[in-house]
This record gives C-alpha cells, structure tokens and sequence, in this order.
C-alpha cells in the first residue's frame, strides 16, 4: 500500500462514526504528519516538526529558546516580512548562478552552516554528520567552541578545515590554546563571538527542561537545583585543558582583546555578533578581517531587533572594507536574497539545519541547504539576478513604517 494509499485508509477510518474516538487512528493519522525521509520534507518548517518529535524536551527547550520572553527571536524571523521582492521581466534567466567567494573560497551558495554547540544533544553524529554535509553541499561551516567533536575530526570528515568560532573564556592562556589548536588543524578563519558577555536568561529552556523526565546528571553536571550546567571538560576542544573555575565567556572585556587575539594567530579574526553602526566602525578600526552581523538567533539580549534591520548599518559603516555576514531568522531563501541585497556577503542559518539534522542527521541538513537554495534560485528568477553578485537593493521594497 502506497503512503498516499494509507494516509486515504486511515483519514477514511478516522472519520467513520463506526470507529469514531479510537485514538489508534487518530494516532496513526498524526504519525502520518511526519516525514519519512528528508526528501520529503517541503520547507524547513516539514524538518523543524519532524524534529520535534524525535528531540527529548530538554534538549528541544535549548534549541528553540530565546531569552526572557523570546522576543528577538520572533523579531529576527519577522523582520524579513518587512522587505518585499521586487519582480523583474525579460531578464535572460536560463541559467542562474548561486555560487559565492568567501575570503578566495569558492562556495556552491552563500548559505552557511553557523555554529550551534552541542550537536550530539540533537543527533549522535552531530558536528560530523553536519561536516559531511557540507562538504557535499560544498558549504561553509563554522564549528562551535563547544561542539561535540573535535576541530580535527570535524575537519577530517568536512574534507577542508572549517571556520572555528571562539568563546573568549575569563583566561586568555585557555583562549590561546584553543585558538592554537583551531590554526594547526588549518583552520582559515576564527570567529569570535562578542554578544554573550554576561549570562542570559533562557526561561524557554528551562520551561521545557521541567517537562522533561529523564536524568540530567547522567551527561551533565547539576547544579544543587538540578539545573544542568555546561560541562565544559567534557567538550572536545577542552581536552587537556584545566577547566575547573573556567568561563567561557567574559564581562570585562573590551576592544583590545581583538588586538590581542590578532596577535596571537595567522588566522583571519572576524567578529561575530556586531549590531551597530558604531560597534561596525570599532571592529574594523581594532584590526577585524570580517564581521557576522549576529544576536546568537535571539539567544543574547532581549527586546532587540531583528538582525536584518541592523545589517544595512552595519554594511554602511563598513563601506566594503571588509566581508560582512548575517545570521538570525532565515528560514526561507527569499530570506537569503533579502540579506544579500542588503549588503551581507553569506547568510548563516542556525536552527534550521539543526532541525534537519536532529530528524535525518547528514541527509537532513543537506535537505535544508536544498530547499532553501532551491528557494534563493527562484527568488533570482523572479527578481532577474542571475548571479548573486547581481542580487542588489534595488530589488528590495522596504515596507517599514518612516
Ligand atoms: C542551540 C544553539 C546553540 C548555539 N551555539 C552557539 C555557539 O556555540 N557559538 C556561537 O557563536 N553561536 C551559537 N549559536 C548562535 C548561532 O551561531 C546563530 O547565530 C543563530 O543560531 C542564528 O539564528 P537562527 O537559529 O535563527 O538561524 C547557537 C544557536 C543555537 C540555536
């Protein structure tokens, strides 16, 4: 029986008074909802559902949540609604070109897999399935601080050395080590993230945490309320590394620190996390070769706006001197085309992969750089940019209230 045949069958019985209130097949029915292979999977959102079921919740709460009341989470989804797509005709559009140059790289598209620690919480490959997509997909990654494998094997299995991304610790000896390791396993760029200085208040996280059943204590360290806590000794970049007391982030750094980060490495430093025009003009004054325009998927602050909103700032005050990046809502490709006519050189996708790879692990996150570039090609057909390079802010209606 085809899945159309018992998905008919079942809707038949469902509905038939004879069988009317028998959760069995209204059960079956809500399984039917889910997909049964990544291909299946229509937008990212037919991922994000069928990842949902799989994920326990704790772990589910730490994907999903914002901070507070999720508020820049939603603002960054729906600040992209606030730009429409102006159509263009008679464009020679046969043959479209997605393909992007990052620092001489050349990419298959300008989507790139941003960094989300603790893959394995969602997958048991995590980082390495992740890994393997990309290198299929020939994508960027940015491998998490806190990712659940090692730049070495995550390297190995991308094929080339992915973008590291740098927690600043409270020690710079740590930080040096960490950024020592990511530069001898060859990795080009080094992203440091600058918008988690001081704590944050996950209360989605923890909602869902209290829903779940199962006990932290077996992976995590508890704390006297049972609230799990980041382990840091047992990530891989922190192998042999004293981490008793150590944070991963700190509150009273300032600009030098990017100084010193250049001093210590042959690596490119961009900054992750920048939303101003005059944070922009610091970075690149402090010796910046990049910045990813970034509040961490509304994970930072709360009552922020929407990362694309902050992006055209941003690229002003640049004025091309160096590459500049975006993350925070994307969950469609004209989303993708919006950044880009905004200015941004690659657009990163955080949540969206990870739901793809909790559901199908490699297949799943190779699906969602699928869709939405099949989306991004469309969105050029209709708009007439047949190159990303020809994707400009001429073809974008800024709907937002002056
Ligand atoms: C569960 C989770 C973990 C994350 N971990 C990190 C991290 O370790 N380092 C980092 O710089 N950003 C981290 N981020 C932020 C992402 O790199 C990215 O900025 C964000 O997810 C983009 O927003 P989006 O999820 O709406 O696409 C994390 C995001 C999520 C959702």
């Amino acid at each position: 029986m085809s899945l159309y045949e018992r998905r008919a069958l079942l809707k038949f019985l469902a509905a038939s008074p004879v069988f009317a209130g028998l959760a069995p097949f209204t059960d079956a029915l809500a399984d039917e909802r889910t997909l049964a292979s990544a291909a299946e999977a229509l937008d990212v959102f037919d991922l994000e559902a069928a990842a949902q079921r799989l994920v326990p919740p704790a772990h589910w709460g730490y994907l999903q949540s914002g901070v507070d009341g999720d508020a820049t989470l939603r603002a960054n989804e729906a600040a992209f609604a606030r730009y429409q797509l102006r159509p263009r005709r008679f464009v020679d559009v046969s043959r479209i070109d997605l393909s992007t140059e990052i620092l001489g790289t050349k990419l298959a598209s300008p989507i790139v897999y941003c960094p989300i620690g603790g893959l394995r919480s969602l997958h048991p490959e995590g980082d390495l399935a992740l890994a393997r997509a990309a290198k299929t997909q020939n994508a960027l990654q940015i491998m998490s601080t806190q990712a659940s494998f090692s730049v070495e094997d995550i390297t190995a299995a991308r094929g080339t050395p992915v973008w590291f991304q740098l927690y600043t610790t409270d020690q710079f000896e740590v930080t040096k080590k960490l950024v020592k390791r990511a530069q001898s396993a060859g990795c080009p760029v080094v992203a440091v993230t600058v918008d988690l200085p001081a704590g944050r208040n996950t209360v989605t996280a923890t909602r869902l945490r209290r829903e779940d059943t199962r006990i932290c204590g077996g992976c995590h360290t508890v704390d006297e309320n049972g609230n799990p806590q980041p382990n840091l000794a047992s990530r891989p970049m922190f192998a042999g590394i004293d981490t008793q007391g150590l944070r991963v982030t700190s509150a009273s750094l300032t600009w030098d620190f990017i100084k010193r980060l250049k001093d210590s490495t042959t690596m490119k430093v961009f900054i992750k996390g920048i939303e101003t025009r005059e944070d922009a003009a610091l970075a690149v004054r402090h010796g910046a070769d990049g910045i990813i325009v970034s509040n961490h998927g509304g994970r930072a602050l709360e009552s922020g706006r929407g990362t694309i909103e902050s992006l055209p700032d941003v690229v002003q005050s640049v004025a091309g001197r160096v590459p500049v990046l975006v993350d925070g809502g994307v969950r469609r490709g004209t989303d993708v085309y919006k950044a880009l006519a905004l200015g941004a050189s690659a657009v990163g996708i955080g949540r969206p992969y990870a739901w793809g790879l909790a559901a199908f692990g490699q297949a799943g996150a190779e699906r969602v750089l699928d869709i939405l570039n099949l989306e991004l090609r469309l969105a050029m057909v209709g708009c007439g940019a047949r190159t990303v390079r020809e994707i400009s802010a001429g073809s974008l209606i800024d709907t937002r209230p002056r």
